[in-house]
Parts: structure tokens; sequence; C-alpha cells
């Protein structure tokens, strides 16, 4: 099929498509029917897991959300909120900027340790998502050798800080997953060696038609584990054996979830799940994602420990670098780590 996006077309991206009024859904943002999201077919009711990081029973808490749901909510987190509301004031600045502005930094190359862009690589897509994005790749042992954009003008000096605070939560939680999984405190970390963090803003502007497209497909997360901050106006939805929920919006919370990179370390112990964004007719949605990453050269492979005759290996071993080039190659769709068997 044809590429949808025409790179030389005046609108670079859904902001941009807004701002110039465009009031019906271009064509390469419908969704084909069977990928549309169906609001009759979400469950309502269920709330997934809460974990509050301070309790006593936080590790039971988080063993039971990742083996169940591979998604919880969590709550006395410790990032500070003026770090948070800091970073969330620097990317509105952001995606309210000028398209001119934006374009200097857009890039379809999704490596690259700063791009903007729309949907995830345009120019290859048969079906873009709704939703614009600014994606840093940090190594974060050097975060100050990073690339920001120059307005706002203390962009970098927010982000570093928010990333900081993101690392610092992500390196707890490794090790009570680690005590979770029945395993020395610092097992996870020992794999991951040196993290990465990705962190990925999402801006999702209102959408004339929104049954017909959506603001993320559905994926899973090819990394170790995710940290997300969503706004107040809900979108985000997970699968459970088959069955969508939305996930509710609590302003001090942050969501966590597995990627598909725990899931084979834990030789599927703990889950990877489908998630997807929707959108809505009246309002811009933003959501921060930080991905807590194991570094390029880490190993990937169920862990030894783990293993027994019963519970042989479900996954090969792969270099963390292979797996998530492999995934950020192609359109994201569905689950990307599949069991052996
Ligand atoms: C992601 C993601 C969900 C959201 O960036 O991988 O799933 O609600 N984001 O924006
Ligand atoms: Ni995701």
């Amino acid at each position: 099929m044809a590429p949808a996006y025409d790179p030389t077309s005046p609108f670079k991206g859904v902001k941009d498509l807004v701002d110039h009024n465009v009031l019906s859904l271009p064509s390469a943002y419908i969704k084909p029917f069977e990928k549309r999201h169906n609001p009759q077919e979400v469950f309502e009711g269920i709330d997934l897991p809460r974990v509050d990081l301070q309790s006593k029973t936080a590790m039971e808490d988080i063993k039971f959300a990742c083996e169940e749901w591979g998604f919880f909510e969590l709550i006395n987190h410790g990032v500070p909120e003026d770090v948070i509301e800091d970073m969330v004031k620097n990317t509105h600045t952001f995606f309210n900027l000028s398209t001119t502005e934006k374009m200097k930094y857009f890039s379809e190359d999704v490596f690259n340790p700063m791009r903007f862009c729309t949907s995830l690589t345009p120019s290859k897509e048969s079906y873009l998502d709704w939703h614009d994005h600014l994606q840093h790749w940090f190594k974060c042992d050097n975060l100050n050798n990073h690339p920001y954009p120059n307005i706002p003008i203390h962009y970098g000096e927010v982000t570093k800080n928010y990333v900081k605070n993101m690392q610092i939560l992500g390196k707890k939680l490794l090790i009570v997953m680690s005590k979770a999984l029945g395993l020395h405190e610092n097992k996870l970390q020992e794999i991951y060696g040196n993290e990465e963090m990705i962190v990925r803003l999402n801006y999702y502007p209102p959408c004339p038609d929104p049954e017909r497209a959506l603001g993320l497909n559905p994926h899973s997360d090819s990394g170790g584990i995710t940290i997300l901050w969503q706004d107040q106006v809900g979108g985000l939805q997970i699968q459970k054996e088959g069955k969508w929920y939305n996930v509710r919006c609590n302003s001090n919370a942050l969501i966590v979830n597995v990627g598909d990179q725990v899931e084979i370390i834990t030789n599927g112990i703990f889950k990877s799940v489908i998630h997807r964004a929707i959108v809505n007719r009246n309002l811009y949605r933003m959501s921060m994602a930080s991905f807590f990453n194991p570094c390029a050269q880490a190993i990937i492979a169920p862990i030894q420990e783990l293993l027994d005759k019963q519970n042989p290996a479900q996954y090969k071993a792969r270099l963390s670098k292979d797996y998530i080039g492999d995934i950020y190659n192609k359109y994201i769709e569905g689950k990307n780590v599949k069991r052996e068997d």
C-alpha cells in the first residue's frame, strides 16, 4: 500500500492539522474496521491494581499486579509533585510551539537521541496514529550530553531532573520486583547494567472522528518497565483476557507496566500486556511515558534461578538492542514477544 503520509504536505503532525481546522478525519488516519475502538466492548467496573510503594504489602501487591495484570497504579512513589508539574508545563509549551519550530527536531529515525515525530515512522505506515510526540533516548549514566529543544529555555534542566527522579523510581521498582520473584534484590539491576531510558512525550489533540481513529495502536512495550504519567483526560486502555479496560486517572499516581524484556527475563511470570490509547472529540490529552530499559548490550534471557524441569525456558536469549531494534523498525501492532513453544 502507498505510504499514507506526504512529507511535502503543509500539515506536519496532528496538532498542525487541528490548527488548520481540519474538520473531517483525513483518510490516512482512518483505521480499518476491525482495528477501531468500539466503546461497547470496553469493560467498565473493574479497576486495575493499586500499589502503595510505602505500604508493608507493596511487594506482594506488585507481584500480584505483574503476574495477573502486567499493569498497576502506583501511589506514594516518591517523585515530587513539582518535578512532575514542571515537566508537564515544559511539555505543553513545547507542543504549543509553532510547527516550524517543532519541525527543526523532526526525524523518522527512531534511534535518534531526540526526535519530534507524529505517529511512529509516518512515511512507512499505512494507517497513522492520531498523536504527535517528542522522544528522548537517554543513556542514564550520561545525562549531561543530551540534546534538548532550545525553547522553552529551561527544557533541558527540567527534563534532566525528571529523568533522574524516574531513574530513582525505576531502580526501586527493580529491587521490589527482584524480591517479589524470590531473587536477590539486585538481580534485575545486574541484568539491566547501565540502564537506558526513553522518555516519550505523547500529545493527543482533539479528533474530529474519534471512533474511526486511534491515538496509539494496540501494542506491548518492548523495553523493561514503563512508568507513565497521564493527565486527567483519560484514554489509556489495557487488554486482559480479550477485554478492554479503561485505566483511571488519579492525579497523584503513576501507571507502571511490565515490558516485553521483563516478561522474557522472568520467563513469563511477569507479563507484558497489550494496551492502546483512544482519542476524543473535544480535549487535548497528554501523557509522558518513561521506558526504563536494560542497556543495549544486556543479554535478555530467562533467569536460570526461575527455571527447572517443570518450568523450562520459554524464550531465546537476545541482546537488548537487537530486540528493541526489531520492534522499532516496524509498525507497532499487538504483542511482539512470543514464547518459543
Ligand atoms: C506508550 C503508551 C500510553 C498513553 O507511549 O507506549 O502506551 O496513554 N502510551 O499515552
Ligand atoms: Ni505503550
